[in-house]
């Protein structure tokens, strides 16, 4: 763990320029719109160790597959993100030397993210080689008010001296991704352009040829007047530049603006995407620095009036949920149904920016919480798009007729993992699709979505689970062999109570979303039956079978659910009796030693206790929460959240607690020494799920929205807002009282602490 980010309500600041920390600060204090987004790297020259890093949404490369040994089935290649060409280069260079952090003295330095703003500041004094010391102060934001523009300002004044400087404001596609496969560059130029005042470069991608037109134009003024300088544009491969040179003058301070336009062809076409840059350029420039920023705060705004959460009394906390609740609405912004939440956002290259899992299981319900639910939907239609994808997944492992197979990572539908164990064993993550279309219908009402699109992909979904599943003679029952379930800690193991459990829930919830459809839209209902040669009686009493005569692995004398055939072999020790000396295990264990142990990565048999909570009494959820905890060693940044919420549940508030600290200040405070990798976007999803499901106790039963909630000891009060069914609501927790105010939308009854009250 470290702490040298420094506790407060609003602001993470870092002060004090440590170079060891330079990779965590550059993924903690990245920036990003929904569209685009870039790590925190300076804007000048830096030649120690860091990741430069800037990505456009949707923008991917298949990079081929690197497997030590191939298996039939792997993908062909493993999409990544692309880190794309970078606009926020000021290079400055003063006679012989550049502002240059490893090569200067630096004092004073700060690096400060406001998260109410969304605006990324730094100062520092710089001492060159030969003496000369400058102040600089820097500003820099990616609208949120215009997913195409970003800004910086710039600023520098010298101390001790007067001197020409130059200042290089360059474009650059010449960038290279840190987990290229073969160390192979992904962009090929389509052209450069550099004339004085503006210079662009658009880029398309290998294989998949997506262009991106990246352009930008400045402006400089000191002590407040614009000046010109003498300035040289230039080009090259993938690059393009102005180099100003101006006179700098002691002790006063010359400001530079610079402002990007970075357009991609997924929004516009080829042939005008370059005069469409420009023109966008010309705008924003004659806009400024000011106003833009004003709009870009004005967004952020709105956003937090909508779902701030406000707690008392420990800063710590506070930080922690806004940093989390900052990244996720920087990350997806929900306008663009093409647009996913790779589980690093913009913040790093890991999980190559791709969609898994994650999204449906975790990242939904804030979405849902937060926003209009069309940004849900959105999140819904995406995987519909998909079907035809998940269809011929299903068909390259050998299933049939119309099963669908959603992958674990994917940029288009496609599979794109190639780990065996995960690839093809991790099959829960099918189901995932099916439970966040019932999240969303429970949450919003929207029963239509099945008639829309729903049903199409159950059915699909359904149908692979009927095949996935075999008939045990001995057990009399159905199994599902070959699984590896949530905790990636077991592979290839048998009957993942986790896995049947959603198997077999799956069926029931289809042929539920069968009878809705069927009973209000009879001629969508022929239709799809046709596009899908469904034969309703043969599939639909096969699926009947199956969910009745699912295997559930148990063990009757603890009262617990077995994670898998054979748990109850292992050597039962619990994670606090580890040496610390062995943790994390999966950096200090080898892998054979792992998957023989009983540890568990991330929350399983409890996952599934979470998503249908209502199927099971407390005591069975204390007995597993009791039995399985103990052994969790929550290596996966999505464990604890789900932790928090059943802990919450059972009233073991100091548990509850604990977890909730360790998922919001998962990567503030390094706690798995990885957040130089970039920061855990998809788990802050469920830091807030923490605070609302868990602390504040919020659930939707049959349409009607519930709270019943605890306050730790730790607080003085805290607060969340929801957007439910047309209505914000604002709920106010503080000891001994909740306070639930309706701040829009039509009256509303809701059940507090079990009783209905009237809003
Ligand atoms: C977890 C998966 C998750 C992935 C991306 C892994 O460590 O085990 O469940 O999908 O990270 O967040």
């Amino acid at each position: 763990m470290k702490h040298y980010l420094k506790p407060h309500e609003w602001l993470i600041v870092e002060e004090g320029f440590d170079a060891h920390h330079h990779r965590i600060s550059e993924s903690i204090f990245s920036l990003g719109n929904g569209r685009m987004g870039q790590r925190a790297n300076f804007e000048e020259t830096y030649s120690g160790d860091s990741h430069q890093g800037t990505y456009v949404a949707g923008i991917y490369y298949p990079d081929k597959t690197r497997v030590g040994w191939w298996k039939n089935g792997y993908p062909e290649y493993f999409a990544k993100v692309l880190n794309a060409p970078d606009w926020i280069g000021i290079k400055i260079k003063i006679g012989k030397h550049e502002v240059d952090l490893n090569r200067c003295k630096v004092t004073g330095f700060k690096r400060t993210l406001d998260m109410k703003k969304g605006i990324l500041y730094r100062s520092f004094t710089a001492t060159l080689p030969d003496g000369k010391k400058v102040v600089v102060n820097t500003q820099r934001f990616c609208s949120m008010a215009d997913g195409e523009i970003g800004a910086i300002r710039y600023s520098i004044t010298p101390v001790n001296f007067s001197a020409q400087a130059t200042i290089t404001l360059p474009v650059n596609a010449d960038v290279v991704n840190k987990d290229s496969n073969y160390d192979e560059k992904f962009w090929n130029e389509v052209s450069q352009e550099a004339k004085a005042g503006i210079a662009l470069v658009t880029a398309e991608t290998k294989k998949t040829f997506f262009q991106v037109t990246t352009a930008m134009s400045y402006s400089i003024e000191t002590a407040g007047k614009t000046v010109k300088g003498k300035v040289k544009a230039s080009k090259k491969e993938k690059y393009a530049d102005n180099t100003v040179t101006i006179g700098l003058k002691k002790g006063v301070e010359t400001v530079i603006y610079k402002y990007a336009a970075v357009l991609s062809s997924e929004n516009h076409s080829k042939k005008k995407i370059q005069d469409q840059a420009k023109k966008k350029l010309k705008n924003i420039t004659t806009k400024g620095y000011e106003k833009l920023a004003n709009e870009h705060i004005s967004v952020w705004s709105d956003i937090w009036k909508k779902c701030d959460i406000t707690i008392e009394g420990d800063s710590a906390a506070q930080q922690g949920i806004r940093f989390n609740i900052f990244q996720l609405m920087q990350t997806y912004t929900g306008d663009d149904e093409r647009l996913n939440i790779g589980p690093k956002g913009f913040t790093g290259e890991k999980y190559g920016g791709s969609t898994y899992w994650d999204t449906e299981a975790y990242c939904l319900p804030f979405y849902l919480g937060t926003t209009n639910p069309r940004v849900a939907r959105n999140l819904l239609v995406y995987r519909y798009k998909h079907l035809p994808k998940a269809i011929e997944n299903a068909r390259k492992l050998g299933f049939k007729d119309g099963a669908a197979f959603y992958p674990f990572v994917t940029m288009n539908g496609e599979e794109c993992h190639n780990e065996w164990e995960i690839t093809f064993e991790e099959i829960h993550r099918t189901s995932a699709m099916a439970y966040a279309m019932r999240d969303y219908i429970d949450y919003t009402g929207d029963k239509n979505y099945w008639t829309e699109h729903g049903l199409e992909v159950l059915i699909g979904i359904a149908r692979f689970w009927a095949q996935r599943v075999n008939w045990s003679k001995d057990k009399n029952q159905y199994v599902i062999l070959g699984v590896t379930g949530p905790n990636e800690y077991e592979n290839n193991v048998n009957n993942n109570w986790y896995t049947n459990y959603l198997g077999a829930w799956t069926l029931r919830f289809t042929m539920q979303a069968i009878d809705f459809v069927k009973n209000n839209s009879p001629e969508k209902y022929k239709s799809l039956v046709a596009k899908l040669r469904f034969n309703e009686n043969t599939e639909t009493e096969q699926w009947k079978d199956i969910s009745a005569k699912m295997y559930y692995p148990q063990d009757q004398t603890r009262g617990v659910y077995l994670q898998q055939d054979g748990f109850l072999d292992k050597e039962l020790i619990h994670a606090k009796d580890l040496k610390p000396e062995d943790r994390p295990l999966n950096q200090k264990w080898s892998w054979d030693r792992i998957l023989r142990s009983c540890f568990i990565k991330q929350a399983d048999v409890l996952q599934c206790m979470y998503l249908f909570e209502d199927d099971f009494t407390l005591d069975q959820i204390k007995r597993n929460f009791d039995f399985y905890e103990p052994m969790t060693v929550h290596e996966s940044s999505l464990s604890p959240c789900v932790h928090a919420i059943l802990a919450s549940k059972l009233g073991y508030n100091e548990k509850a607690y604990e977890m909730y600290l360790r998922t919001s200040r998962l990567d503030l405070d390094d706690y798995n020494n990885d957040t130089e990798d970039g920061c855990h976007i998809t788990s802050m999803a469920g830091t807030w799920m923490s605070v609302v499901k868990g602390f504040g106790g919020m659930r939707v039963r049959d349409g009607v929205l519930q709270l019943s909630p605890f306050i730790p000891d730790q607080w003085q009060s805290y607060s969340f807002r929801l957007e439910f069914k047309n209505r914000v609501l604002k709920v106010i927790v503080s000891k001994g009282k909740t306070d639930v105010l309706l701040e829009s939308g039509e009256p509303l009854e809701i059940v507090l602490n079990e009783k209905v009250v009237k809003l």
